[in-house]
């Protein structure tokens, strides 16, 4: 067990030391979990093959699931990458800094195997936090960094959530607050002849669409072990809270409340329903960027509440949505 050190930062102009004493721990290979505008990273080394491996056995992440390498800049992506597709080109001039992954053929000599599950690609993105951007630029290297919880479990959105799954792991949690954004990056494998959506997040099939029109997306049901997946996110369990969860057309709201017993927890955006002594109940906002934002943080409440069983009112259907569909199904499914 480590002695995990918490520091407050401050969100939008961070503490110069606290900066440099963050890269120093990376620099000596420690695990240090920064905040980024989606979900708090478990960060090491990317350019250290015994550094990232820590990640790994921190998370208790199966050694098949590849990392993200968090850069400072274009150039610094461009540098880590065999050679860099047009496509990822356009997308992260366009998207950059801020919460798009982009998959490029890896440059093995920069890029050790570990991180990227021994496959011939690596996932890069440019975060938008100015916490993170300050890091990575006081290091003035690749940062690898998967959502700082263990594997298969809600992502983190608070310096809170952290240290309920990592706690005497890593050597540091930076503590900045709330994150912006709250849903995973968008990860886009441009290795092909047109960019693949490999899992939805942050940034719309829509916003990506606007740059580059061809973009296409990939089917995001993969099968279970997590083999042979083109991004192992797709493993079907994932984003996981403890309670069971069970997402319910509105109109079967009522129904399904009656039919739970137990400690219920409730999720709506739409519909109104006030909390009585067994059922404890959440509105998110009605659009899906304030939805994303407080969803992790909604259900580890919900969990820390005890909640046996917790239904979520359906979102709706549209595009917008996608990527909150997405991981309420994955939490469902588990
Ligand atoms: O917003 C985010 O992306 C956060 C913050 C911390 O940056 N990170 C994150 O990392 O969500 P993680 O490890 O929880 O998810 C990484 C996703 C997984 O779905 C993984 O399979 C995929 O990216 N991925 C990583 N490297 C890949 C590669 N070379 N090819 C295809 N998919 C890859
Ligand atoms: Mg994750």
């Amino acid at each position: 067990m480590l002695r995990t050190q918490v520091i407050r930062v401050d969100a939008k102009v961070p503490e110069a030391d606290t900066v440099a004493l963050a890269a120093g721990a990376l620099a000596r290979g420690e695990l240090v979990v920064i905040p980024t505008e989606t979900v708090y990273g478990l960060g090491a080394l990317a350019d250290d093959a015994d550094a990232a491996a820590r990640i790994f056995e921190a998370k208790g992440r199966p050694a098949y699931n590849p990392l993200i390498v968090h850069v400072a800049s274009v150039d610094e992506a461009r540098a880590l990458a065999a050679w860099w597709p047009a496509h990822a080109e356009a997308l992260t001039r366009a998207f950059w800094p801020g919460p798009l992954t982009v998959v490029v053929p890896r440059d093995a000599s920069k890029v050790p195997g570990v991180v990227s599950a021994g496959g011939p690609t690596v996932a890069i993105r440019m975060p938008a936090h100015p916490v993170a951007l300050a890091v990575l630029r006081a290091l003035k290297r690749p940062v690898a960094a998967p959502s700082a919880n263990r594997f298969q479990q809600l992502s983190p959105t608070t310096a809170a959530h952290v240290l309920k799954g990592l706690d005497g792991r890593v050597s540091m949690v930076l503590d900045a607050g709330p994150c912006e954004r709250g849903i995973e990056s968008t990860v886009v494998d441009c290795t092909g002849e047109h960019p693949a959506v490999l899992r939805h997040g942050s940034i719309t099939l829509d916003e990506l669409r606007a740059v580059v029109p061809t973009v296409v997306e990939v089917r995001s049901d993969g099968p279970e072990d997590g083999t042979a997946l083109r991004s192992p996110g797709m493993i079907r369990k994932h984003y996981a809270p403890r309670a069971r969860l069970v997402v319910v057309r509105p109109e079967a709201l009522y129904d399904a409340l009656r039919a739970t017993s137990g400690r219920v927890g409730l999720v709506t955006h739409h519909r109104d329903y006030t909390a009585t002594a067994t059922v404890l109940a959440v509105a998110l906002p009605d659009e899906p960027k304030g939805y994303g934002a407080r969803l992790y943080a909604a259900l580890h409440m919900l969990d820390d509440a005890g909640c046996d069983v917790v239904l979520v009112e359906a979102p709706p259907d549209d595009g917008a949505w996608a990527a909150v569909r997405d991981r309420l199904a994955r939490a469902e499914s588990s």
